[in-house]
């Protein structure tokens, strides 16, 4: 039994798509079945208020996220599955982190810089203009996510691992101050998942507005990927796999063998719309059972809330004792027991 605490976080905004599931939730999934780690996996519904103020579409994205990482198998017996805002001790403990944390560390935070760049750029006289205290302060919230289920791997894309290194800071400066509470975390990224293409050919990406979403009904399915950007050449001309988006999808989602089979197809110049066939019926035996699974998990939203009930049962019989503990660290303890 290995004493690795893996944990990490979706976001709930946005509906699932090719390049979240081959990046991020097939791995997450396969790892929590062949590792000896304990691992955390939950929906960070409060992150999602960050970026989204639409109550409609907070809700709809947390339904579809739960519903994804349910009907692709995740083993919720063998994983703690749980969504934040069901775990009152982790905005606890952000604010206890946020008293230990420097507000020069969050000026550097990446996405709050970001932002005051877009308003530099857009000669805004405020350069705050638009952003809150909750963007400010997101990697306080995260740090306590991470800190709080003492995980000392957290899976991540790049963008994160800032993220995590502000969590291992403020961790560093609260176990200085108050005892040895906090395990530091680490950032894991694994450079061996696909980056997804999306349609246009960039990275698959919400914000460029080029996805495949994960579930799609198989006609729509079969459409989307029928409108994956491709060159003018005709079948029989040769064409390149390794700048070919549909050739990157269909690896994604290939045997070795499948692979180089359709590497040869390429070179003997299949036709754009033979490849894309081929991909959907692909793609689509990965998902067809699983979309079946997504659609009643989506209709019986009982069952998921039991099933996030007992995760988040499991997540606070870890995470009351030890804001007990934390709270009692830094003076907030009974009256009753003499200084
Ligand atoms: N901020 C992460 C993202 O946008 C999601 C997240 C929230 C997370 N809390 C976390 C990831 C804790 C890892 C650990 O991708």
């Amino acid at each position: 039994m290995s004493d690795d605490v893996v944990l990490t976080g979706i976001t709930t905004t946005g509906t699932p798509h090719l390049g979240n599931y081959v990046g991020a939730i097939r791995p997450a999934i396969e790892s929590s079945k062949n590792s000896a780690a304990q691992c955390f996996y939950f929906l960070a519904d409060y992150h999602a208020l960050i970026k989204c103020h639409d109550p409609v579409q907070v809700h709809q994205s947390t339904r579809e996220i739960a519903a994804t990482w349910l009907a692709l198998g995740l083993d919720t017996d063998n994983t703690v599955f749980y969504r934040q805002s069901d775990v009152p001790e982790i905005p606890e403990l952000a604010w206890l982190l946020s008293c230990m944390t420097a507000k020069g560390l969050m000026n550097r935070a990446h996405a709050y810089k970001a932002a005051v760049a877009a308003n530099e750029e857009d000669n805004s006289h405020d350069p705050d203009k638009g952003i809150t205290m909750g963007l400010f302060g997101y990697p306080v919230l995260m740090a306590a996510d991470i800190l709080m289920f003492r995980a000392n791997k957290v899976p991540v894309g790049r963008d994160q691992i800032q993220h995590v290194e502000m969590a291992r800071d403020i961790a560093g400066r609260f176990n200085h101050h108050f005892g040895e509470h906090f395990v530091l975390p680490e950032a894991v990224v694994d450079d061996n998942v696909a980056v997804l293409q999306g349609l246009d050919g960039r990275k698959m990406s919400k914000s460029y507005n080029n996805t495949i979403p994960l579930f799609l009904p198989e006609k729509q399915l079969r459409k989307a990927i029928n409108k994956i950007k491709t060159n003018l050449l005709e079948p029989g001309e040769p064409k390149d796999a390794d700048t070919s988006t549909v050739f990157q999808i269909w690896q994604a989602f290939a045997t070795e063998s499948q692979t180089s089979e359709m590497r040869k197809a390429f070179e003997e110049g299949i036709a754009w719309g033979e490849a894309k066939k081929l991909l959907f019926e692909l793609v689509n035996a990965e998902l067809s059972e699983a979309r079946e699974r997504y659609t009643s998990f989506l209709e019986d939203g009982a069952k998921m809330e039991c099933i996030l009930a007992e995760g988040a049962e499991k997540a606070r019989a870890v995470s009351q004792p030890f804001l007990k503990e934390l709270r009692k660290s830094v003076g907030i303890r009974s009256l009753d027991v003499m200084p």
